[in-house]
């Protein structure tokens, strides 16, 4: 299975916080927002990442991460020219995909919770098609909205509608089979000109082939999509972090626990950044693995 973020788009709901810099590079609480969702990817032990950026901002995610062998991954890096919609992923990446499966996060999606990992391994072990999730929110009309029945069976899927079918939203985590490459470059650009994600999750479902799981009320997606948004998403997960003393994607950790790093690995990379709460936590969860 493959993991790509899509970390591109103009941000222009942000502005002027966005103007000169990509939303997913902004900090959320103590780190840069696309932490957030590498990490999930990395607990569903995803260690192949492509990272799609906006042009003038691949360098920057590029000294972010790097080739992402200090934390035993293997990320890439390729640009999307304009913000022609989410179903470009899977052409950008086509060759990154290869024969394999797919994992595709947003770059501005924020998920925190037990079942978390969980989650992450039931839609691999249980991918026959594709695989998307539902959660229930207050404001549903602002995402793509999920129907369905009684044994959660897909009936409708709808982007954005103004009388949403149901109150679960479909949060930016999709999972999909090798033919998503295939489904993505059939798609035709929508009235407002982009590729959309919707049309993917509809020719799925037209195939029978779309499956929904429900995450909880354990489970946490927040939204960054405004200002207010961002400060109350920095305040959760400071108020978790100062409470419970654990962090909330750390990625050394994450890589270290999910062994793909050693602990002499973690060491390091806790050292160089030992400064910092940050670097002292990383620090701290060394002397707790074996
Ligand atoms: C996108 C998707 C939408 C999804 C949302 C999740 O919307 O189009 O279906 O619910 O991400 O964050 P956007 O935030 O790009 O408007």
């Amino acid at each position: 299975m493959k993991g790509i973020i899509l970390a591109g788009g103009t941000g222009s709901r942000l502005y002027p916080m966005t103007k000169v810099v990509s939303k997913q590079l902004l900090p959320l609480y103590d780190k840069p927002m696309i932490y957030y969702p590498l990490s999930v990817l990395m607990l569903g032990g995803i260690r192949e990442v492509l990272i799609i950026t906006n042009p003038s901002d691949e360098d920057i995610f590029r000294e972010l991460f790097g080739d992402g062998s200090q934390l035993g991954m293997n990320i890439e890096y390729k640009a999307q020219d304009k913000p022609n919609g989410l179903a470009e992923a899977f052409i950008i990446g086509a060759d990154f995909i290869g024969d394999d499966s797919v994992c595709l996060v947003l770059g501005d999606n924020i998920f925190y919770g037990q079942n978390l990992s969980k989650a992450m391994w039931n839609a691999q072990k249980k991918l026959d098609g594709a695989y998307i999730f539902g959660y229930p929110v207050n404001n549903a009309s602002e995402f793509g909205v999920v129907e369905f029945d009684s044994n959660m069976n897909v009936i409708s899927i709808e982007e954005k509608p103004s009388e949403p079918k149901s109150n679960y939203a479909v949060p930016g985590l999709y999972f999909y089979d090798n033919t998503v490459i295939k489904k993505a470059l059939e798609v035709k650009p929508s009235p407002r000109g982009e590729l959309e994600i919707g049309s993917i999750n509809l020719a799925y479902l037209n195939d029978g082939k779309l499956k929904v799981e429900l995450l909880g009320r354990g489970m946490a997606w927040l939204d960054t999509g405004t200002p207010k948004g961002m400060l109350k998403a920095a305040e959760f997960i400071e108020a978790v972090q100062s409470r419970q003393g654990y962090y909330i994607s750390c990625i050394e950790e994450i890589a270290c626990r999910r062994g793909f790093i050693d602990k002499t690995q973690l060491i390091k990379l806790g050292e160089k950044l030992k400064m910092t709460d940050y670097g002292k936590y990383i620090l701290s969860v060394c002397e707790e693995i074996e």
